[in-house]
């Protein structure tokens, strides 16, 4: 069962296939996604040592009759991390209460939540690395020790009274895990940071999605998807549905490798998986800067994003594909970069420093 605090959690987050989402999207979005998202380790592709480890953490603390370990996922958008969080609710058979660090505003709003948590339920807090200080420090008693150091009175008359709390499982889920502060991390029994996922695990995402949504899919027409999905079963499935349209409404609706490459080709989406704000921070940066090394801020304010965009979401897959490399002085294009444009690599880069 998920209890949601707040619709956010459940949003699409900002995707590069499509800026301009309306209201309409989202709900509908939101729908897709709830619909394809596993529910248990079995549907959930990939990631295998991590869910090794979950399975007996799981078993030994049902056997044991105590609360899981505090687990903190961390990862570029869209790999999984609050589908993780469900699955293992759902595996421990218990409830689950998702929030965000920024829902967390006032005291009360954690005190709140952890006063109303059940024994052994989970609490997922998303994007954890923006919880603020307050909210960090009631959380470290509660964490350890289940408990709430509640302060009352002023000046002279303050008095701390140490109230229980029911013994829960904290998940939390970030992008960026340096903003995480050290007695915090240090509070996580388990850290887990989730990788890109390779093509056969994203074909294994691609296929159970279009089975799912009962779309005949060949082989080959998965591989094409598979390639052009940025490593992240997020985008994996967006391009199933968007392939699925365009063969149902082009053609019978079966999707093949023609179909999908033809399909793909129209949403823009080149064989690296890359959109058109890939291309256009990596022809910025060679176009105006060389081919670097720029800063990120820089980059940011001339795409018109912000630099937590740029680093959180369109910059990871760019660095773990090698088509831009990070260096002390800020960003540059590497060679294979240059040729994924199809732009002739220079003999010299940037600041005048060879290959
Ligand atoms: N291992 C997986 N197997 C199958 N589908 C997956 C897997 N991981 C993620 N998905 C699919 O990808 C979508 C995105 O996953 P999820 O929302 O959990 O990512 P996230 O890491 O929490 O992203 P964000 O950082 O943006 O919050 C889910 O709706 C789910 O359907
Ligand atoms: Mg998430």
């Amino acid at each position: 069962m998920i209890l949601s605090d707040n619709n956010k959690n459940n949003n699409i987050k900002n995707e590069n296939l499509k800026p301009q989402e309306t209201d309409f999207d989202k709900t509908f979005d939101n729908k897709f996604e709830n619909s394809i998202r596993p529910k248990t380790f079995n549907d959930y592709i990939g990631q295998s040592a991590l869910k090794e480890t979950l399975k007996i953490s799981i078993e030994a603390s049902k056997k044991r009759g105590v609360s899981l370990d505090h687990l903190l996922f961390y990862g570029p958008p869209g790999l999984g991390k609050t589908t993780l969080a469900g699955v293992i609710a759902n595996e421990l058979g218990t409830g689950i209460r998702i929030t965000s660090a920024p829902a967390l505003e006032r005291p009360r709003d954690i005190i709140g939540i952890l006063m109303s948590m059940k024994a052994g339920e989970v609490l997922f807090i998303d994007e954890i690395h923006r919880l603020n200080k307050i909210a960090e420090e009631i959380l470290y008693p509660a964490m350890e020790d289940f408990s709430l150091d509640i302060t009352t009175g002023k000046s002279q008359t303050v008095k701390t009274l140490r109230v229980a709390v029911p013994k829960f499982t904290l998940i939390g889920a970030t992008t960026k895990a340096g903003a995480l502060s050290g007695p915090l991390r240090d509070r996580f029994g388990i850290i887990h940071r989730l990788e890109f996922y390779n093509i056969d695990e994203l074909k294994a995402v691609i296929k159970r999605t279009a089975k799912i949504l009962e779309v005949d899919i060949e082989e080959r027409g998965a591989y094409a998807i598979a390639k052009r999905s940025r490593g992240t079963p997020r985008i994996a499935n967006r391009l199933v549905k968007r392939v699925s349209d365009f063969a149902i409404v082009k053609y019978n609706g079966k999707i093949t490798e023609d179909i999908a490459n033809e399909a793909l080709d129209n949403l823009c989406i080149d064989s690296w998986g890359l959109d058109n704000t890939d291309r256009a921070m990596m022809k910025l940066i060679i176009e105006k800067y060389d081919g670097g090394p720029v800063g990120v801020e820089t980059l940011a304010a001339a795409l018109g994003e912000d630099v937590k965009t740029i680093e959180d979401v369109y910059e990871p897959y760019l660095l773990q594909s090698g088509l831009i490399q990070r260096t002390p002085r800020g960003r540059k294009v590497s060679p294979e970069g240059y040729r994924c444009l199809g732009i002739d690599v220079p003999a010299y880069n940037g600041q005048k420093s060879l290959f």
